[in-house]
Order: C-alpha cells, then structure tokens, then sequence
C-alpha cells in the first residue's frame, strides 16, 4: 500500500497511559474532573483519550458516564476471547469493563513481557473483530536507529501487524509512533528534524489508510504544538506529562487550537 494521500481528515488524537499508575480514588477524580471539563462534545477538532489499568477501567468508565466524549482504552488485550490464560485479560473482558480502545505493542511490552509482531498482529485483530480501536505502537531503539535502520525496522513492526486487513479494518486502525530512545525518564525529547523522515516514511506507506497517526515519547507542554506539526502527524500519545489532570487539560487545550484540529 503506497501512495502519497495524507492521513484522512479527522480529529487530533491527544490521550495518555496511565501506565501502571493511580489506584481507584486517583482514578475517579481524575476521571470526573476531566468529564467536567470536556461536557458532552469535548474540545472542537479533538479525540480526547484516557488508558487506565485494566483495575480502573470500569470505575473511570463509570466516572466518565456511558456517553462520554473522552475514548476510554485498555493498556493491553490477550486475542482469546477465554480460557486457561493465567494473568491475563482478554479483549471481551476490557469491552466488558467499558474500554473502547485497546494499546498494542508498547515498547514496554514487548521489552519486558515478551510481545512480537507475531502477538501484536493477533491482538490487532481481536480488537478489531470486537469493534474496538487498535492502537498500534511501533518505535526503534537506540542502537536501531544509531545503525541507520529506523524506517525499516518501524515499517516492519506496523507491516507484521497490520498487513493483510481489509481497508474497512485499516481505517479503524491507529498507529502510535514512540521511538524506545525518547520513551519515559531515561529518554531523551525527540526533535523535530528527527521525526520527519519516519513520520514521512509511514505517511507514505499507511496515509490516507488509518485512521490516526500519532506521535509518543516525551510529549510535553513545550513540544507538542511542533510536534503537531510535523507532515503526517495527527495526534499525541502522552505519558507522564498528562498523568496529573492539568497538563493533560492543558495540552487538549493546546490541541485544540492547532491549525490541524480544524480538519
Ligand atoms: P512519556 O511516555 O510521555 O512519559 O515519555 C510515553 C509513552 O510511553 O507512551
């Protein structure tokens, strides 16, 4: 799939992970004061999204209300509906809870609890046949990307997982681009020269194609409008600048008044 359409017209996407933060009460207040904030339309020309622990999901659903402008997600998904799978959670069950997204492949995963391409594809694919929003996240790491390898190893990561949907499914789909090396306290803030080759390189393969391709690793209130703004770009996966309730409010505010969020 190539051709050089840009990412469809459609909101900015600006969510975070909580990762494996906030027990319930944080997660409540969290969860009411932000459906305060966003009403029932949320911020113009913005696709607000919060990811709590699979432990908070149904709480922060309740807080948000049934119909709630803000998606909520789940950090992870097994692809079997059921069965002996001791630990796990399955793509049915975060449904259940009241999850509408479901995170897949980061980084985090596939370092520390062993997610392939092989596990992401099949996850891509029970989110999807249970009409929940994948959010595929692929990204390099130092050394890859030290070794000039960057665009092929990120194109292959998304390839193995989403190549073979059918373009009704593709348009569903959500790409997350985190390189390992600006990922959480011991990363380094990306700039934005150094964005847009991949950004270019996954525009090229996927744009026109998913529904949203967005930007995570070190987002923060001083970089996100450029980052924004770098060809291809639609949207902004946040860690811990949006776990406390102003930054994330303040960076869907900054959204919000993107040229981009227009469209
Ligand atoms: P960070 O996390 O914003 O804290 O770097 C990003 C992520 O892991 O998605």
């Amino acid at each position: 799939m190539t051709d050089t359409a840009v990412i469809a017209a459609g909101p900015l996407w600006v969510g975070t992970s909580w990762k494996m933060n906030k027990c319930l009460d944080e997660a409540r207040s969290y969860a009411r004061a932000l459906a305060d904030y966003v009403g029932q339309t949320g911020p113009s020309g913005v696709q607000p999204f919060i990811i709590p622990s699979f432990t908070a999901l149904a709480a922060t659903r309740a807080e948000l209300g049934a119909d709630s402008p803000v998606l909520l997600g789940a950090q992870n998904a097994h692809w079997e509906d059921e069965g002996a799978w001791t630990g796990e959670v399955s793509v049915a069950q975060v449904k259940d809870a009241g999850a509408q997204l479901v995170e897949i492949g980061h980084s985090e995963r596939r370092e520390h609890f062993g997610e392939t391409v092989d596990t992401t594809r099949l996850k891509v694919a029970a989110v999807l046949a249970h009409g929940l929003v994948p959010l595929l996240c692929i990204g390099e790491s130092a050394e890859v990307k030290r070794g000039g390898g960057s665009s092929r190893f990120i194109l292959e990561q998304a390839s193995g997982a989403i190549d073979g949907l059918t373009a009704d499914e593709l348009a569903r789909v959500l790409i997350a681009y985190e390189p390992i090396w600006a990922i959480g306290e011991s990363g380094r803030a990306a700039t934005v020269e150094e964005l847009r080759e991949p950004f270019a390189d996954l525009g090229r393969e996927y744009g026109g194609h998913i529904r949203g391709l967005l930007y995570g690793g070190s987002v923060n209130l001083d970089n996100a409008e450029d980052l924004l703004g770098i060809d291809h770009v639609t949207g902004l996966f946040i860690g811990r600048a949006a776990w406390q309730l102003p930054g994330y409010l303040r960076l869907l505010e900054m959204a919000a008044a993107h040229p981009k969020a227009a469209g």
